[in-house]
């Protein structure tokens, strides 16, 4: 192809500290996905990942097990890979962290951003275990919550009121690690000076490498000015030591992202690519890099700084994702819906759930929610009733009547029906260009109710017994096997074992997109066996009671990181039942919406609340337009007293909910719903 492009794309690298489970999966099906489409379409395309192997926890935890922290991450990078295998995750490397290429990267990037003045050193106070000898970062010091005296809780925030905090504020602090009180110390750190790339990174934000919520948000980051980045540890710790220092070791997410392009260098080390031209700073090659909405600030601010500030190249385009619920909620270990890759494998092919994520995907940072039901009801109607059924609808004709060759003449109809299927290629290429998956399949799923139809209508159980309609019948089955490899052709990225055992049976030897330009006339398949079989509720039951026990034996877990980029506001304080009984809710019909050109967040609103109207400013500006409002049902705070601003005076408030964004839905009653009525 003459526009091959030369793309080399990276999921978020995996603590070692940990097996992989559902919620990982997520971002590793849909890289995949991507990676696996691209190929498809002749493009040179690597994919690459590694164990994230750095850290205290890891440290810790390899002390606990009385084994060399290299011998743990050996075991759990085995077992990831493992799992990633077992979801047909395809990398064309998988590395780790603690390799000599990352030591390599790491140092090297550090030595430039050093040698150009963007290192800086400090002393700071931390807390120190007296027992343990060793610095304690905030997720190992345990103590009572100074707001709402909850104790047992850890050193950035309560998990009972959602106070966040600095680790000193905790009352009767203690070390997690030997119980020890931790005592304030004094050490010197170095920083990352982001501030210097200030300009650097409002350009790069906002010229198209970030998904608009993303961008949005770093916006917010920068008004509130851009710290210095701690990316130092003192000792003891399980990492790099820093060059030119004693005792200090890169902080685990400076090296984390080098592991990207470590990978990437031990893959051409193997195979003889041109590393550089993949990194230099000029490089016309692609770069994405897909994660978990949660890291962007990594990802979006350090990483390109980083990259920039040592003479290489910065990414084309990070992609993020939104976070995985099971049934509507947070995935939960008493209700067994903490799924451990290992333990759905047990009980799942693996195929569905690439199939149900990709159904549910778009290129937003939503979260996806996997409901069980929903899941086996999807599959087994979409994978199973409809694509695989075509082809178990025809073979047996074409392997019994005719020899298993498919048809060589085909009628006006027949071809014009194919055409159609064709016609759909490159709206389907877009859509899994654009991560646009959901729609992807929905794209797909409407052929496969079209060539059901067209076998419905040809009947070829009827054409059979009856005389002289041999030559329909020919038709038919092989058009319908021609369908069917068109719609395994462009669900490959997402099923590739099955459209494997699709290609061993249609005795095809590539499925690349453009194959099916060809149709398969005067062509030899085999005898048909079930490519996929039906989900099972009971399976589902099985692997959720399983997913209960797992979670009996593992520790607790506790992210590694605060998330920072989170839309999830602390709780307030509490109000009495008084005090809520004060608020007069009202439905509002909006009788007008305007613009106001002064602000960039307002929509004007005049609201019918049955006793007269009232005038609000709402900040929903970025999520509806003005036009699209009037006429519509809403809730307000109708009692609110009236704020004077700057564009006139707003008389209440109306109640909406989202991360902000395009994402900010007005309440909206239903119809029945009269302005004026209240609302409890
Ligand atoms: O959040 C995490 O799980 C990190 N281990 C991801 C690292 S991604 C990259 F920077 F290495
Ligand atoms: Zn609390």
């Amino acid at each position: 192809m003459s526009n091959t492009r030369k793309i080399l794309i990276t999921s978020a690298l995996p603590y070692a500290n940990g097996p992989i489970h559902l919620g990982h999966l997520v971002e590793y099906i849909q890289t995949d996905i991507w990676a696996r489409f691209q190929k498809m379409r002749g493009h040179e395309c690597y994919y690459v990942c590694a164990d994230d192997a750095h850290g205290t926890p890891i440290m810790l935890r390899a002390q606990a097990e009385g084994i060399a922290p290299e011998d743990l991450i050996a075991r759990i990078s085995e077992e990831h890979q493992t799992d990633f295998a077992g979801f047909n995750i395809n990398f064309d490397f998988y590395h780790s962290t603690n390799s000599p290429e990352n030591k390599h990267f790491a140092s090297y990037i550090y030595t430039q951003l050093k040698e150009q003045n963007h290192i800086s050193r400090k002393t700071i106070k931390q807390f120190y275990d007296p027992e343990k000898k060793m610095f304690l970062p905030d997720r190992f010091i345990k103590g009572t919550c100074p707001k709402c005296k909850t104790e047992d809780q850890y050193g950035d925030n309560c998990e009972a009121c959602g106070a966040t905090y600095s680790p000193t504020d905790l009352l009767n602090p203690k070390s997690a690690v030997s119980g020890a009180t931790p005592i304030e110390k004094e050490t010197d750190h170095l920083f990352f000076e982001l501030s210097h790339f200030e300009d650097m990174l409002k350009g790069w934000t906002h010229q198209g490498h970030l998904q608009t919520q993303i961008a949005n948000k770093l916006d917010e980051w920068f008004e509130s000015g851009l710290r210095a980045w701690d990316i130092s540890r003192d000792a003891p710790y399980f990492g790099f030591e820093i060059p030119g220092e004693t005792d200090k070791f890169f902080y685990v997410w400076l090296d984390a992202p080098v592991g990207y392009m470590a990978s990437f260098k031990a893959l051409c080390d193997k195979t003889g690519l041109d590393f550089d031209e993949f990194w230099k700073a000029d490089s016309t090659t692609e770069l994405y890099h897909f994660i978990g909405k949660d890291i962007i600030y990594f990802h979006a601010l350090f990483w390109p700084a980083m990259l920039s500030g040592a003479g290489f190249r910065t990414p084309n385009a990070i992609f993020s994702h939104g976070f995985l619920t099971v049934d509507g909620q947070k995935m939960s270990k008493s209700r067994g819906t903490f799924i451990m890759a290992k333990t759905y494998l047990d009980h799942l092919n693996p195929e569905y759930l690439r199939y149900y994520f990709a159904a549910k995907l778009n290129s937003r940072i939503d979260d996806i929610d996997l409901s069980l039901e929903d899941f086996a009801q999807r599959v087994n109607s979409d994978l199973v009733g409809k694509v695989v059924n075509i082809a178990s609808r025809c073979a047996g004709f074409v392997v019994k009547k005719f020899d298993g060759k498919l048809s060589q003449a085909w009628s006006d109809s027949a071809s014009t029906l194919y055409q159609s299927f064709l016609d759909k290629s490159e709206t389907i290429a877009n859509l899994y260009e654009q991560r646009e998956y959901a729609q992807a399949m929905r794209e797909i799923m409407a052929l496969a109710d079209k060539a059901n139809e067209y076998i419905d209508e040809t009947a070829p159980w009827v054409l059979a017994k009856q005389e002289g309609k041999e030559a329909e019948l020919y038709e038919s089955v092989s058009l319908g096997i021609n369908l069917f490899r068109v719609l395994i052709t462009y669900l490959a990225p997402v099923i590739p074992t099955t459209a494997e055992k699709a290609q061993d049976f249609l005795q095809i030897k590539t499925l690349n997109w453009t194959d099916i330009n060809t149709p398969l006339k005067d062509h030899e398949i085999t005898k048909f066996k079930a490519l996929m079989t039906r989900v099972e509720m009971d399976a589902i039951e099985k692997m959720t009671d399983a997913s209960k026990q797992d979670m009996k034996k593992m520790p607790p877990m506790k992210p590694e990181i605060k998330d920072e980029t989170s839309n999830l506001n602390p709780i307030a304080d509490e109000i009495t039942f008084d005090d809520f009984a004060k608020v007069d809710f009202r439905i509002a019909k909006i009788v007008n919406a305007e613009q106001v050109p002064e602000a960039d967040k307002l929509i004007k609103l005049t609201l019918d609340i049955g006793v007269g109207e009232r005038q609000v400013f709402a900040g929903i500006k970025s999520a509806y337009k003005p036009e699209d409002l009037i006429g519509k049902l809403t809730v307000m705070v109708a009692n609110l007293k009236p704020r004077k601003m700057r564009f006139g005076l707003s008389e209440g408030m109306v109640l909406a909910a989202g991360p902000g964004g395009e994402d900010l839905f007005l309440l909206n009653p239903d119809e029945g719903a009269q302005p004026g009525m209240r609302v409890k």
